[in-house]
């Protein structure tokens, strides 16, 4: 995919910018994914045949390209169609971002590689694997930008992975006294729930000072992100008095979806001083167009299981600037972070049939991310009209994703009003999509009202893949048409008489372990 042109100017660290085997981290959690070419796709070979498995080379990290002779053809609705033929259709199947999909194409490469496995467990671990993952590995630098080489890229089980292994060496460095009690981590409030528990476990029990940016939402621009993200920097760093040692920056939030001005905030941290920046990028892989160069972090991290057409398991974090702990020579370093024993690494395998799979679309995955992005606001949009309510971001803030508010009259009012809408229209309208309780205004704003002036508190987060079609987002809209129509409102919902978890918690009627235990978007 055509990738923005690398630059020097946010960046601080420009040795990594020529040493390609210096010392940043790229992890990918499951399924990599590569650069699509004008012709044909990518260099890898795919599908993988005992026979074709090569040894590895010396590094691991430099297994060679094979070429391919041909193009494929332009995939045709009927092809897209048998590829998706495991999904149930019978349901409105617009909620992409959570789970991603996977075809079958893809998934049959999957078993191969399974099959292959099964067959000899001492040949594939010792000669197929390695190899194997170097393909992928090779795929997911091209993904992600001109110039990064295989050995910055780890591939690990998911975003929540990689976002641990930050954390870590976080918590190192304060517990090795290169960092001092109070200094500061900063994070989106917006943050994903695994990637804030990873910090409060590792960094703030290591003495950390954890410091939120509140995300205004609805939002209206780029801008209105940065200058939030630059007065909470400015509290992070408390008149210079604290030293600010990690940012992380999600690229795209995960609820509500937002696509975040990445570089912008990068380049701010840079001028502010902040030792180290880390970009959850879950989302983004498969969304808009990455050049890790060009966004200037320090670890940027990305699943390929949502947006990238490969099984679940995920895709790894990008380490650009100077020498840390996990910093290791390439393969002991992928090593260090990508091994985690025997287990099942098929996920990882197939990373080059995702991207022979997305190779078959017009424009590669560059043409299946803009007009996922064209069709997710044109569908928003006329969810919005239908409902008299808004976009929760303007279009240039959405990728494949936006958020699009649901009439006030609903009364959502809660988390768990929320889910029990989510689950009302699986069960009743079969509809998949996530709701978001909007419990924060924007500060000194009142919150913004539908056409009848009614508060909107609660938004669906729709998604538009390839195997979406207007019908299902034609259901979603009858569905939330007849609430209205019947009058519903959530206080329907609610267990009359009932405690919720909040309440026998107080009542100490609970195990503590459940006190942590929430339901998390994707
Ligand atoms: C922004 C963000 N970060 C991290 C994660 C966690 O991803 P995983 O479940 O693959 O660990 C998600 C999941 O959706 C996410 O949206």
């Amino acid at each position: 995919m055509p990738l923005p042109v690398a630059s020097s100017t946010l960046t601080r660290r420009p040795s990594s910018k020529t040493s390609p085997s210096s010392d940043r981290l790229l992890a990918i959690s499951a399924s990599p994914h590569s650069v699509l070419r004008p012709e044909n796709t990518h260099p890898m070979a795919s599908a993988p045949h005992a026979d074709q498995v090569t040894p590895e080379p010396e590094s691991g990290d430099t297994a060679a390209p094979a070429k391919r002779p041909r193009a494929p053809p332009i995939i045709t609705e009927v092809e897209i169609r048998t590829e998706f033929a495991h999904h149930d259709g019978a349901v409105s199947r617009i909620n992409n971002g959570t789970f991603g999909c996977c075809p079958a194409s893809v998934l049959a490469s999957r078993s191969r590689w399974q099959r292959l496995f099964l067959s000899q467990l001492d040949a594939f671990y010792f000669c197929s694997l390695q190899p194997g993952l170097a393909r992928s590995r090779a795929a997911v630098a091209l993904a992600v930008g001109a110039g990064v080489d295989p050995s910055e890229v780890s591939l690990v089980d998911n975003a929540t992975t990689a976002a641990a292994i930050v954390m870590q060496h976080v918590a190192w460095s304060f517990a090795e006294g290169r960092f001092s009690r109070g200094d500061a981590v900063l994070m989106l409030h917006y943050t994903y729930s695994s990637v804030k528990k990873s910090i409060h476990a590792y960094a703030a029990r290591a003495g950390a000072t954890v410091v939120e940016v509140p995300l205004p939402f609805p939002v209206a621009s780029p801008s209105a992100v940065a200058a939030e993200f630059r007065a909470a920097l400015a509290v992070a760093k408390d008149g210079g008095r604290r030293a600010v040692r990690l940012a992380v920056i999600d690229h795209i939030t995960s609820m509500p979806s937002v696509l975040i001005p990445v570089k912008e905030l990068v380049a701010i941290c840079r001028e502010e001083g902040v030792d180290k920046v880390f970009v959850d990028a879950a989302h983004a892989i498969g969304q808009v167009p990455i050049d890790v160069r060009d966004i200037g972090a320090d670890f940027y991290t990305s699943n390929l299981h949502k947006w990238f057409f490969c099984p679940s398991r995920g895709l790894p974090p990008h380490p650009q600037g100077r020498p840390h702990r996990l910093a290791a020579p390439p393969p002991r370093r992928v090593q260090r972070s990508a091994w985690i024993g025997v287990r099942d690494y098929s996920a990882q395998l197939v990373v080059p049939d995702a991207v022979d799979f997305m190779a078959r679309f017009e424009g590669g995955i560059e043409g299946i991310s803009r007009r996922n992005h064209d069709k997710v606001v044109e569908m928003g949009m006329m969810l919005a009209e239908a409902w008299g309510t808004f976009l929760g971001a303007p279009p240039e803030m959405c990728g494949s994703m936006a958020m699009i508010g649901l009439p006030g009259c609903l009364g959502i009012d809660s988390d768990e009003d929320a889910m029990r809408v989510r689950d009302m229209l699986r069960n009743d309208f079969k509809v998949e999509v996530p709701i978001f309780h909007n419990s924060r205004g924007v500060e000194g704003k009142e919150m913004d009202k539908d056409a009848k002036g009614d508060e909107v508190t609660g938004y669906v987060r729709i998604s538009h893949q390839v195997y979406n079609v207007r019908e299902e987002y034609e259901v979603l809209r009858d569905a939330v048409n007849k609430l209205v129509l019947d009058g519903f409102t959530c206080a329907k919902l609610r267990p009359s008489g009932k405690c919720g978890t909040a309440d026998l918690l107080l009542l100490g009627l609970l195990p503590k372990p459940y006190a942590s235990i929430t339901l998390h978007e994707g």
